[in-house]
């Protein structure tokens, strides 16, 4: 029955970027700097389906998305008349990453192509039910089925505007298309049911794409597509209808975006540009909301009001991966400093099982993309149940903002880099706004330790461009470790997130085991993996903790492990226990997993690079995770 309740508010199923374009410029370069800018959305393969002389071809390429380009390159001259076309970047879901299962898909005959975001969850039954009808498949994709059946569609009513609208009743799960047909020149038509797309506007001609950044270099009018909306777009017309054929005025919106820049700015990777940007993005996100230690903190974005805190009985927050690090910091300071019980669970956890969420809770979902399935799913079903939402997210435009009664854009801008780094450190700073906020309105928190709390906020920006100053000595260590096969971080308290990241980091991008473990769980199980063979990374931050992971870490030495120290101490006695010691400026205990963590970002990054990993586009990730 339960299951049944989340399938009916619509699950999301998305991977992939679409882009399309039709109108007077030529095509071939404005899909290929489109799917550059989704590339953080999938880099399994890519592909383009344009237009020549009222032909359809398509160029098609497994890999990288610079495999397409250099597909292309060649016969760009040739191309340079083309005005119309649909590409793809795609993260594989059904079929091997290769070229035959690349998009666009066509049907039997060619003439139709498609590129398609999402599941069709009904595509073996359908695919059985067109190849007895005489259709030819290619390739191992539940897109292609879609291919044949709005082609079989179109047969029967000569409209492609029709036949997707009668293709699209006859499909469950989730997408976002853009359909093509060589009978009907310079026409795009486009829909989407639980799968962003929007429609962006220019002069005598349009672009489709799956996010904004694929088209804001051209055009900062745009359209966004609700589900079942199809779109039907020439180079002088866009016709908006619903599902029953009945025509709609469109809602164009201005987009809030700047020209996205996609530049390393002389960094070899994203992720170190990032992890360099933290600092002036604390700075920022501070900048008018603590005005100084003595003023109450500004959050307008927060519409919680003294009698909604009142009522307030517990706050669920639901994330996932990096996000849900950021999140178990914010359980941590939320309960401290307010007073509220907190549960943190992952979105994916949170969806499948009866849940409590009701008008008394506050529920927050945390989220760079604000696309990740799960926790949209999860932010759905709580908000069904009377909870106020508040969500935490570096895209205000995106699907899970849409559903916020209160927003904090974490405004960390563009995040290229899979591994997220730069928007978790914009999340944390939001968090202990956000707990400094609702403990300041409550009274919950002493007045001494709150201005402690609002200076040391003040003061972090420097401390972690000291920490990014002395980044040589992180690069020494790295080189040390890198070639270890397994790594254990430890910590206790607060940072035991930390240890959580730091470990995820690793992983992600170098693909060495690393874990994160509570210090005080180690004797529980874990040291009996431990021996020369395991470097023991211990974040020990001056505090209630600190002789404790002391002790531990004296646990782990006698265990043999290659002992490193990340520490706010000076105390000597750490020089003895541990091989090699990180140290960084001093901080309150409550602030140290904000800059306790760069180190280990650092320490991740350059074991990567001196492996030779592909650090920006670590394998079989994307940069949003919007499939179940
Ligand atoms: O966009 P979101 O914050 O919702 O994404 C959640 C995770 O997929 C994300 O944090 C992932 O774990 C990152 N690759 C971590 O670096």
């Amino acid at each position: 029955m339960f299951l049944k309740a989340r399938i009916l508010i619509g699950e999301i199923y998305i991977m992939c970027g679409i882009v399309g374009y039709v109108g007077k410029k030529s095509v071939v370069d404005i899909l290929l700097n489109g799917l550059t800018k989704l590339e953080y959305r999938g880099y399994d393969s890519a592909g383009i389906a344009v237009s020549v002389d009222n032909k359809i071809e398509m160029y098609k390429e497994e890999g990288k998305l610079q495999n397409l380009k250099n597909l292309v390159e060649p016969k760009k001259d040739y191309l340079k008349s083309s005005t119309m076309g649909i590409g793809h970047i795609r993260w594989a879901t059904h079929g091997a990453p290769n070229t035959i299962n690349a998009h666009p898909h066509s049907c039997t005959c060619g003439k139709l192509v498609i590129v398609h975001n999402g599941i069709i969850e009904n595509f073996k039954e359908l695919r059985e039910e067109l190849k007895n009808d005489g259709c030819v498949f290619r390739s191992e994709t539940d897109t292609e089925t879609l291919a044949h059946l709005i082609a079989r569609e179109y047969g029967k009513v000569n409209n492609l505007t029709d036949a997707v609208r009668l293709a699209t009743k006859q499909i469950n799960g989730a997408y976002a298309i853009c359909v093509m047909h060589q009978d009907v020149p310079n026409t795009i038509v486009a829909t989407k049911r639980n799968a962003p797309l929007l429609v962006g506007i220019g002069q005598n001609e349009y672009y489709v794409a799956s996010d904004v950044p694929a088209i804001i270099d051209y055009t900062k009018t745009a359209v966004y597509l609700d589900d079942n909306q199809i779109v039907t777009l020439t180079p002088d017309s866009m016709k908006l209808i619903n599902s029953f054929s009945v025509e709609l005025q469109p809602h164009i919106e201005t987009l809030p975006w700047e020209s996205v820049s996609l530049s390393k700015m002389g960094f070899k990777h994203f992720m170190l540009k990032e992890i360099h940007e933290q600092p002036s993005i604390i700075r920022n996100l501070l900048s008018g909301k603590i005005i100084a230690d003595n003023q109450p903190i500004k959050l307008d974005e927060v519409k919680l009001d003294l009698d909604t805190i009142k009522k307030l009985d517990r706050i669920q927050i639901v994330a996932c991966g990096t996000s849900l690090h950021a999140a178990m910091i914010g359980k941590y300071i939320l309960e401290d400093f307010c007073g509220i019980s907190v549960d943190v669970e992952p979105s994916s956890e949170f969806i499948y099982r009866k849940t409590t969420t009701n008008d008394k809770t506050l529920v927050i979902g945390v989220s760079q993309s604000g696309e990740t399935a799960d926790t949209i799913t999860a932010v759905k079903q709580s908000k069904k149940q009377g909870s106020h939402i508040l969500i935490i997210t570096n895209r205000p435009d995106s699907t899970m903002a849409r559903e916020a009664n209160s927003l904090i854009p974490v405004n960390a801008g563009i995040e290229v880099s899979v591994a997220a780094t730069k928007s978790y450190m914009a999340q944390l700073i939001s968090f202990y706004l956000l707990a400094l906020h609702i403990a300041e309105i409550k009274g919950s928190i002493e007045s001494a330790k709150l201005m402690a709390l609002k200076h040391g906020l003040i003061t972090l920006p420097e401390k972690a461009e000291e920490i990014l100053d002395h980044k040589k000595l992180i690069q020494e260590i790295a080189k040390k470790y890198a070639n270890f096969k397994n790594f254990v971080f430890v910590a206790r308290g607060l940072n035991y997130a930390t240890a959580l990241e730091g470990a995820l980091k690793l992983k992600e991008i170098s693909y060495i085991n690393a874990t994160g473990y509570p210090a005080g769980e180690l004797k529980h199980g874990p040291i009996a993996m431990l021996d020369e063979s395991m470097p023991v990374l211990s974040i020990m931050m001056k505090g209630m903790v600190y002789d404790k992971i002391l002790s531990n870490s004296e646990e782990a030495k006698a265990r043999d492990a290659r002992m490193i120290a990340l520490t706010n101490s000076d105390d000597e006695k750490l020089n003895d226990l541990f091989e090699d010691i990180i140290r960084i400026p001093d901080v309150d205990e409550y602030l140290s997993p904000i800059i306790a963590i760069i180190p280990l970002q650092l320490l991740a990054y350059y074991i990567a690079e001196f492996l030779g990993k592909d650090v920006d586009q670590p394998r079989n990730l994307a940069k949003s995770v919007t499939v179940e």
